[in-house]
């Protein structure tokens, strides 16, 4: 092996018979990719096992300060052989070498992934000069393309989800400006475009819940707020059902009816581009047939669910029906103040909660209020 290929390493050195005690140890401590430097080969000696560091003076100070159950180890420099085998498996990994410590730290610890995007908020890095925080993103995204085969384009949340058609900003980070993909979930197949419709790959298993659902044959479901469809889909793919599916915004509209085809499922979803307060106006020939047709109706519009209820009580069959109803709630107690929430707003307008059937939180939206779903059977106040 030629000397390039060696770099002067600093190396954890342990007798072999402590050796995987300590490194249990250390995997409880840190997270591994902050101290063993999985680039470079461990050395094996007869009595000992050389373990190389990664170049972390916060990672070596703790290290040293720590007393891993009184195992004994030294640390000591020798050249390190990098392994050519070696294919980094998180960006953390992939980035050891390429950045500062100080900014590593500040790399979000999740990002999303739709298709062949990767879509990642940088929230700390706002107090960094603009033109290092670009170049310092650039190598991140590099890093996420690294580890992610699927992921060719790389682009950063640069505001919050708003608007009726619920989007949000985006800029370009890494490969070309384009933003339809095809995005695998759940045995289905969704064509989207990342900029233009709402799709979030975070509620996964939420749609899974739903789709396992015990749904009578030939229920009629409304999925009041469909996007490009990830949830009716879903639903279609395993229940004989009928669906309709709304959408606002022109573009998940087109993107529905793709998907809709994409899926197989023409002649099960019905697709409909309008708002879905017009449906309970006397005009609309669409509303006067569903009129207290529907057995199950879908809100998933969490911002604003609570104001389309006079709509969900119009389509509802008058011997009641079921809501999956989505809301952000403030915390403490988010579902409970849901509950209370859905009911009072019933109660307004002559209808009531007949039972909770599920009630739960998705996820945590911002550190004060979570997104919850209640499942409840609602009924006309006779
Ligand atoms: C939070 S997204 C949910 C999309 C989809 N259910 C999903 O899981 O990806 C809400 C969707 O409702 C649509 N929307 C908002 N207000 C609407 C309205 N009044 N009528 C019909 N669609 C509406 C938006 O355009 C957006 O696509």
């Amino acid at each position: 092996m030629s000397n390039e290929n060696k770099e002067l390493t600093k190396f954890l050195k342990v007798r072999k018979e402590t050796a995987n005690s300590l490194l249990e140890l250390i995997k409880k401590s840190y997270s591994d990719e902050t101290l063993i430097d999985k680039r470079k080969k461990v050395i094996h000696s007869e009595a000992y096992v050389l373990f190389p560091l990664i170049k972390s003076k916060n990672g070596l100070n703790k290290l040293m300060k720590s007393d891993l159950n009184d195992l004994s180890f030294e640390i000591v420099n020798s050249k390190a052989e990098f392994d050519p085998n070696y294919k980094s498996r998180t960006i953390e990994e992939a980035l050891i070498g390429e950045l500062p410590e100080h900014i590593i730290e500040l790399i979000p610890k999740s990002y999303d992934i739709i298709g062949k995007i990767a879509i990642i908020e940088f929230d700390r890095f706002n107090s960094l000069n603009a033109d290092k925080a670009l170049l310092f993103k650039k190598k991140v995204a590099k890093a996420i393309i690294k580890v992610n085969k699927i992921v060719e384009i790389v682009y950063e949340k640069t505001s919050e989800i708003k608007g009726q058609y619920r989007l949000r900003e985006l800029r370009l980070i890494s490969g070309k400006d384009k933003s339809e993909t095809i995005h695998n979930e759940n045995n289905c197949t969704f064509k989207l475009d990342v900029k233009n419709t709402y799709f979030s790959p975070r509620l996964i298993f939420e749609r899974k819940r739903l789709s396992f659902i015990n749904l009578a044959k030939n229920e009629v479901i409304v999925d009041m707020f469909a996007g490009v469809g990830p949830i009716s889909i879903q639903i279609a793919r395993s229940n004989d059902v009928k669906i309709y599916s709304f959408d606002v915004n022109p573009v998940a509209y087109q993107y529905l009816n793709e998907n809709i085809k994409l899926n197989k499922l023409i002649g099960k979803i019905f697709a409909y581009n309008i708002d879905v307060k017009e449906l309970v106006k006397s005009s609309n020939k669409l509303g006067i047939s569903l009129k207290n047709q529907v057995d199950r109706i879908i809100m998933n519009l969490p911002e604003h669910s609570i104001d389309y209820l006079d709509v969900a009580c119009f389509l509802t069959k008058s011997t009641g029906g079921i809501l999956h109803f989505y809301q952000f709630c403030e915390k403490p107690n988010s579902v409970e103040k849901g509950i209370e929430d859905l009911s009072h707003h019933l109660n307004r307008i002559g209808w009531k909660v007949e039972e909770v059937i599920t009630s739960k939180i998705v996820k945590a939206y911002s550190p004060k209020a979570d997104m919850i779903v209640i499942d409840a059977n609602i009924k006309p106040i006779k």
